[in-house]
C-alpha cells in the first residue's frame, strides 16, 4: 500500500473540464477519428505520452527564476554539466532541445550508407535519424522480450549472441556504434538489466565499438534494477545509474521523460574529438554549446529534475502507480503486455477485440471508444501506426501486436485518476462485444497515424457529412 502514496503535496493546480460524451463524440467526429486531432482542451485524462507532460517540483520552478540569459557562459550551463557528468560519467555534455536533435546530431556525424546500428530496439525517431543517414537500424531484442504473455524482470535485454553474430557477419568497420535504449520504450518500457548492460559493454569494447544509450528513462531502468536484480537492494539509485553509464561510452538523452522537464535534452560522449565536431554542428542547428537551443533557466530546471528522479520515494510511487494500474486491469480480466513497464500500460487490442482484424484497426477502435466513453486519451500502436503499403510489394503490412499505449505524465495524475482510467476500461472491456472495426478515410504518404482520418465501419457516410 506504501509504495503507492503519492510522496508529494499539491501547491498548484490546473483544472480540468470535463465535457461529457456527446459533446466528445463531436469532437472525434470533427477529428476524422484522429485522437492527434483533438485540442487538448477536450480530453479529461490524457495518457497520450509521458514525454514533456511532467509536473515540475517547487524546487525546480524557484530553479526557473536563476536562470542566467547570458548567450555563452551562463552560470546553469555550468551546474547542468557538473550533474550531467556527476550522474552520467562522460565528460563532454552537448546540450539540446530534445532527444531528436541528441540523435540527428549524433547519427548525422556517424552514420552513413553501407552502415549498421544495432539496438535492443530503437525507438521511432532514433530509427528514422539513423535511416536518415543511410545507415540501416537493426533491432537485438531478446526472446522473452517478443512474448506478451511472459513475466520477465527484465524483457528489454539486448540479444548477446545476436549482436556477436551481426559483428561477425557485418565486420566491425560496418557498424559506427551499438546502441541500447534504457527502458525499451518500443518493447513495452522493459528494463534492461545491468548484466546485460555489462555484457553488451563487454562485447562493444573487445571489438572496438563504442556503446551509446538512448537514456530518455534511465532512472526508471536503475528502479527496476534496484528493484529486481540480484545484488542491488542496498546500492543507491544514483550508484546503479553511475555503474550502467560506466559501460558505455555516451548516450543520447530525451529529459521530458526522466529530466522532469517539458523540454530539453542533451548528448554526452567520452570522444573529445567527436564531441568537438558535433559541437560545430550543433552551433549550426541549436544555438551556442552553453545553452543548445534551450533557454538557461530550461537548463537549470533540467539540472535539477536529474537530481530529483533518483530519490527512492519518487521512483517507488512513478513505477509503482503504473504497476497498480496494470494489476487493476490484469485482476478484472483485461490483457496487457506483462509485466507493466516503467512509463505504460499497453492494452492487448488484439485480445481485447479479437472479433476485429488487424485491418480494421482493433487499437484505434478501442482508443476512440476509450475516449468517447471516458475521456482518456491513449494512442494506437499497431496496424494503424506501423502498417500502410509495404515500399516494395504493395501489400498493406499487419503490426506484430495490436496494442494501445497509456503513457502515465509524471506527478500529474493521482492515484484517483488512475482508477478512473481502471473503471473505465473495465467498463468497455464488459460490452467489448458491441466495438465495430474502423477503415481509413483519407491517408498521408508516410506517418499516416498523425494526420489520417478515419470512421467506424457501417459509419462511412455519416462520419463524412460529419467531417
Ligand atoms: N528515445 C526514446 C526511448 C523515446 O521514447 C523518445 C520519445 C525519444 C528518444 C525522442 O525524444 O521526443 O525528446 O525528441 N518518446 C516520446 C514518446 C515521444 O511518446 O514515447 P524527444
Amino acid at each position: 500500500m506504501e509504495k503507492y502514496v503519492e510522496p508529494f503535496k499539491i501547491k498548484v493546480v490546473e483544472p480540468i473540464k470535463v465535457i461529457g460524451p456527446e459533446a466528445r463524440q463531436k469532437a472525434i467526429a470533427r477529428s476524422g477519428y484522429n485522437l492527434f486531432k483533438l485540442h487538448a482542451e477536450e480530453i479529461y485524462i490524457d495518457l497520450l505520452t509521458d514525454s514533456g507532460t511532467s509536473a515540475m517540483s517547487d524546487n525546480q520552478w524557484a530553479g526557473i527564476m536563476m536562470g542566467d540569459e547570458s548567450y555563452a557562459g551562463g552560470r546553469n550551463y555550468f551546474h547542468f554539466e557538473e550533474t550531467v557528468h556527476d550522474i552520467f560519467g562522460f565528460q563532454n555534455v552537448i546540450p539540446c532541445h530534445q532527444g531528436r536533435v541528441a540523435e540527428n546530431l549524433l547519427f548525422q556525424t556517424i552514420a552513413a550508407p553501407g552502415l549498421v546500428i544495432p539496438n535492443n530496439s530503437h525507438f521511432d525517431t532514433t530509427r528514422a535519424n539513423v535511416e536518415m543517414n543511410g545507415a540501416e537500424a537493426v533491432d537485438l531484442l531478446c526472446a522473452e522480450g517478443q512474448d506478451p504473455h511472459l513475466v520477465a524482470s527484465f524483457k528489454g535485454n539486448m540479444d548477446v549472441d545476436a549482436l556477436e553474430k551481426l559483428i561477425a557477419d557485418v565486420g566491425v568497420d560496418k557498424i559506427p556504434a551499438v546502441m541500447m535504449t534504457i527502458t525499451n520504450n518500443s518493447g513495452g518500457g522493459q528494463p534492461v538489466s545491468m548484466a546485460n548492460i555489462r555484457a553488451v559493454g563487454e562485447i562493444c569494447h573487445r571489438h572496438g565499438l563504442p556503446l551509446i544509450f538512448d537514456a530518455a528513462r534511465f532512472a526508471e531502468n536503475a528502479w527496476f534494477i534496484h528493484q529486481r536484480e540480484p545484488g542491488y537492494r542496498d546500492k543507491s539509485i544514483l550508484e546503479i545509474v553511475q555503474e550502467m553509464f560506466s559501460y558505455g561510452d555516451g548516450c543520447t538523452m530525451s529529459a521530458k521523460k526522466d529530466g522532469l522537464v517539458n523540454m530539453g535534452g542533451f548528448l554526452a560522449l567520452r570522444d573529445d574529438a567527436l564531441s568537438e565536431r558535433i559541437r560545430n554542428l550543433l552551433i549550426l542547428v541549436e544555438g551556442f554549446p552553453t545553452y543548445g537551443g534551450l533557454a538557461g533557466r530550461d537548463l537549470e530546471a533540467m539540472a535539477r529534475g536529474f537530481r530529483e528522479v533518483l530519490e527512492p520515494d519518487y521512483l517507488r510511487f512513478r513505477v509503482g502507480q503504473v504497476e497498480m494500474l496494470g494489476e487493476q486491469l490484469v485482476e478484472a480480466g483485461v490483457s496487457i503486455l506483462e509485466p507493466p513497464g516503467g512509463h505504460a500500460i499497453y492494452l492487448n487490442a488484439g485480445e481485447f477485440l479479437p472479433h476485429i482484424p488487424p485491418q480494421e484497426f482493433p487499437g484505434q477502435s478501442l482508443a476512440v471508444n476509450l475516449y468517447v466513453e471516458s475521456g482518456i486519451r491513449g494512442v494506437e500502436i499497431g496496424t494503424f501506426m506501423f502498417g500502410g503499403a509495404d515500399p516494395k510489394t504493395g501489400e498493406n503490412r499487419t503490426a506484430r501486436l495490436e496494442l494501445v499505449r497509456l503513457a502515465i505524465p509524471r506527478r500529474v495524475y493521482t492515484n484517483m485518476h488512475m482508477n478512473f482510467v481502471a473503471q473505465s476500461i473495465i467498463a468497455l472491456h464488459e460490452k467489448r462485444d458491441t466495438l465495430r472495426g474502423m477503415k481509413i478515410l483519407k491517408q498521408p504518404p508516410f506517418l499516416r497515424h498523425f494526420s489520417a482520418t478515419l470512421s467506424f465501419l457501417g459509419e462511412e457516410a455519416a462520419s463524412r457529412t460529419q467531417a
